[in-house]
């Protein structure tokens, strides 16, 4: 069945209404997000940290993601499904990458998401063989490694990189925890649509881990606006079951 949302659905919605994105590994929570009408459900490596119990995204493999994409790609009807490339399955040359994203889509995606600006040359590929991809800026978890864990990021440089993702064809990106007046600004000279996490209201959509915006950790981003308090829901409801048996 076709999907109501497409990528090219998804370009045409900038300057007129916002993005919704957000995430899903299972498809619990991905038929809840569908049924709801979301635009997008990500298949965020974040599923290392939320759901498989990693400290970080750089343990998540291919084969991890390819099995998450399944379980949502199983039951959602409406909204497009965007999943993570994660780390190292498309830098080592475009080919490899190429080969990863086929994967991700044969599994069920509509669309890959990957981090950084310089693998164009392997997200021009991935366009060519008919594959929606969204860039990924600003704070980017695969290398935490390198620059420590989330903090602002400023830089007057990352207008020019996400230029270079436009060019190359992407059809969104998403911007992690970027100074605010640099996402406006970004979103002011790109054609495409920027999501936003953490880099303030002006950002063409937004996307938040599913898991922060319910209430299921304690200590959610501060940039979330917590809109349920599921964690304490859901204790209260099992501790009844226990003290009832
Ligand atoms: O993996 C993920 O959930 C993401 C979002 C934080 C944008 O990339």
């Amino acid at each position: 069945m076709e999907k109501t949302q497409t990528a090219a659905g998804i370009k045409k919605l900038k300057g007129v209404r916002k993005i919704s994105m957000l995430t899903a590994y299972d498809s619990l929570f991905a038929k809840i997000l569908d049924e709801t009408g979301i635009d997008i459900i990500l298949v965020g490596d974040s599923l290392g940290n939320v759901a498989l119990g990693y400290k970080n995204t750089v343990p998540v493999t291919l084969m991890e993601m390819v099995i998450h994409t399944q379980a949502v790609a199983r039951v959602v009807q409406n909204s497009m499904i965007v999943a993570d490339l994660p780390f190292g399955t498309f830098q080592q040359g475009v080919e490899h990458a190429l080969c990863s994203a086929v994967d991700l889509i044969k599994a069920g995606a509509n669309a890959v998401k990957l981090e950084g600006a310089e693998y164009t040359e392997a997200v021009k590929a991935i366009v060519k063989a008919g594959i929606p991809v969204v860039g990924h800026l600003g704070f980017t978890p695969q290398s935490v490694n390198q620059t420590g864990f989330k903090c602002k990021v400023q830089s007057e440089k990352l207008k020019a990189k996400a230029k270079k993702l436009e060019q190359a064809g992407c059809f969104a990106v998403v911007l992690e925890m970027v100074d605010e007046k640099i996402a406006a600004q970004i979103t002011k000279a790109l054609k495409i649509p920027t999501i936003g996490i953490g880099s303030g209201s002006h950002c063409d959509g937004q996307v938040l881990v599913t898991a922060d915006l319910l209430g299921l950790y304690e200590n959610p981003p501060k940039f979330v606006k917590k809109r349920s308090n599921l964690r304490n829901i859901i204790k209260s409801a099992l501790i009844e079951f226990k003290e009832s048996i």
